[in-house]
């Protein structure tokens, strides 16, 4: 038999209470396929930080690299817990995984299933997917400061950009467009203020754009992307981003078709050179963590990504038929995590 070998990472806050709903419909998806699930659980996180003082030791690390892949919850403090200084835990955890592991592609897909639940009043048909870039831009820590604390503190943060991250994710980005009915990538960026790495972006997109003659491209500066999110997102198909633009339009995306607790990412290693790492877009949530209010939705939605990346196609299809179904038959109703869970595993 086939087995997936899999790395759980649950986290903080909500991300135990959601993972466990998507290894509950996980379990069953592969069950049905005849597929083996050989799971290892990792105690990382904010509170493993607390208890340990541990972010990502390297034989983690390396034990990590073993797997076929990561499923991950959430990690990170609640706002008012002065223990756990910000940035500690998503710097040299969440994203030293996402770097070392090489996940250049974030791919962040958005789909309006009905009309349930978006706050816009006509949505209108509503199916993107945001290619962000996962390795570079101004997450890679590459600032400091001086005379920190006086009045004449200066604080840095530049983004790095190389030819061969940007072009690869771009390449990436046109492949997806030439693989989906409308064939459309929009570049979203600030290259009328960002010029160097703007300049770059645009010169990739218009390179790796000839490569695909029948994928039609656009572009749009950032802050007018984020206008037509709300004002007209069915124009949208593959936007393809850096990594800062790329975190900021998928919270917006998620909003637009039905909330956070529904949207799903893959941190994906397109070379296939270490395993990928798949995660709901949001966080640990420590305003609603514990009590089982949280909607385990996008992290079910984050196993079918998984299950796509794997290659078993189907259980993934699977996975997305029963979350449909199970988002069209709400009725503004409250039910817990694991109501929620089990209807999906019920409709697997
Ligand atoms: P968040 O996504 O945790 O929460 C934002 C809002 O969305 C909150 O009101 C929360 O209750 C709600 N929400 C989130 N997930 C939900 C779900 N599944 N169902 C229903 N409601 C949901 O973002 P935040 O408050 O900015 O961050 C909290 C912590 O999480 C911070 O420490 C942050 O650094 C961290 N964070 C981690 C990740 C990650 O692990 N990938 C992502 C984002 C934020
Ligand atoms: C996300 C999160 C992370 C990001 C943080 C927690 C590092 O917001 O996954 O969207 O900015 O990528
Ligand atoms: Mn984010």
């Amino acid at each position: 038999v086939a087995t997936i070998n899999l790395a759980v990472i649950p986290g903080d806050g909500i991300g135990p209470e959601v993972i466990a709903e998507a290894l509950k419909v996980l379990e069953k998806v592969v069950a049905k396929e005849g597929v083996a699930l050989e799971q290892t659980e990792y105690k990382l996180g904010a509170q493993h930080w607390l208890e340990t003082g541990e972010t990502l030791p390297d034989e983690v690390l390396a034990d990590l690299r073993t797997r076929d892949a990561i499923l991950f919850g959430a990690v990170g403090a609640a706002p008012g817990d002065t223990r756990i200084p910000s940035g500690i835990i998503e710097r040299e955890m969440l994203l030293k995984l996402r770097f070392s592991l090489d996940h250049f592609v974030n791919l962040r897909p958005s789909r309006l299933y009905g009309t349930v639940g978006s706050p816009l009043a006509n949505p209108g048909t509503i199916d993107f997917i945001v290619v962000r870039e996962g390795t570079e831009g101004p997450y890679v820590g590459n600032g400091g400061t001086l005379r920190g604390g006086t009045p004449h503190e200066v604080a840095t943060e530049v983004s790095l950009n190389t030819a061969h991250g940007v072009e690869r994710v771009v390449r990436d980005a046109f492949r997806r467009a030439s693989e989906r009915p409308r064939k459309h990538v929009t570049l979203v960026h600030k290259h009328n203020v960002l010029v160097f790495a703007g300049h770059l972006w645009k010169r990739t997109v218009e390179a790796v754009a000839k490569e695909f003659p029948e994928v039609t491209h656009d572009y749009l500066h950032i802050d007018a992307a984020t206008i037509f999110m709300v004002t007209d997102p069915s124009r949208f198909d593959v936007i393809v981003t850096d990594n800062l633009f790329g975190d900021i339009i998928t919270d917006l995306a998620a909003a637009i078709t039905g909330g956070i607790g529904l949207a799903a990412s893959g941190n994906i290693n397109m070379d296939r050179t270490a395993p990928s790492m798949f995660e709901p877009v949001h966080g640990s949530a420590p305003d609603i963590a514990g009590q089982q209010k949280a909607d385990p939705t996008a992290a079910i939605l984050s196993a079918s990504l998984l299950l796509d990346h794997l290659g078993y196609t189907k259980a993934a299809r699977r996975i997305e038929a029963a979350v449909v179904a199970d988002i069209e038959s709400r009725s503004g109703e409250t039910r817990s995590t694991a109501a929620i869970g089990d209807a999906i595993a019920a409709a697997l």
